[in-house]
């Protein structure tokens, strides 16, 4: 078992360990008056990316989540060398992470790049992007929040899409990207497409 389960295996314990990272990293650097957004990366792998981000927008507190211990090792190094204090990471799985956080904590914009395809049929029920995920994400972002979504699986983004199509909730938006920079695995995937979506 990962050593992250076997330490963490209680559910009460894992919510604990979002709430002391938000109390300890979070709220104490959290200043409203100078910064007015929090952003968050689902699946941030090895934190290139959110890195650049947050050292070119200081007013903006960055939070990237992922699974894996050593991902999330690396993007601490990086933010540790870059000596950057709007950004924290935490090894967490994305819907615990949203659903422990605290509540009056919404974000304003949500990063997902190169999330795991899972190209088989039976397996579709594991991607990120359902229905009820995008339901979920009501409650946990501002009114006014966008979601940015790329891929270099093209079933995935045309499935993906028509979630959203299909939504009430979120629309699809021609909105600048943020910031083009690579990340780990766009380095490695460089036939890729985006698109952005805000609530609706
Ligand atoms: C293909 S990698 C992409 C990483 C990064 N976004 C990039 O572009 O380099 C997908 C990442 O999503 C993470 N991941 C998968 N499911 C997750 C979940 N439920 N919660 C948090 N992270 C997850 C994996 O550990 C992996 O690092």
């Amino acid at each position: 078992m990962d050593y992250f389960l076997r330490k963490f295996s209680d559910l009460n314990h894992r919510e604990g360990r979002v709430l002391s990272f938000f109390n300890q990293q979070i709220l104490t650097n959290f200043d409203s008056s100078v910064s007015k957004h929090i952003d968050l990366e689902i699946g941030c792998g090895h934190g290139h990316w959110l890195n650049a981000y947050a050292q070119q927008n200081s007013t903006r507190q960055c939070i990237g989540v992922d699974l894996n211990t050593k991902r999330i090792e690396k993007s601490n190094n990086k933010r540790f060398i870059n000596d950057l204090n709007n950004l924290s990471f935490l090894k967490a799985d994305a819907n615990e992470f949203l659903e422990f956080k605290p509540k009056a904590i919404k974000f304003s914009r949500i990063f997902i790049f190169f999330p795991d395809p899972w190209p088989k049929t039976r397996h579709h029920k594991r991607r990120l992007i359902q229905e009820n995920f995008l339901e979920f994400l009501l409650s946990h972002t501002t009114p006014d929040a966008q979601i940015y979504f790329r891929t270099d699986h093209m079933e995935y983004l045309k499935w993906t899409k028509l979630i959203f199509e299909d939504s009430d909730s979120w629309n699809l938006a021609e909105l600048p990207w943020p910031l083009e920079h690579n990340s780990f695995f766009q380095d490695l995937l460089p036939n890729y497409e985006s698109f952005v979506a805000v609530r609706s």
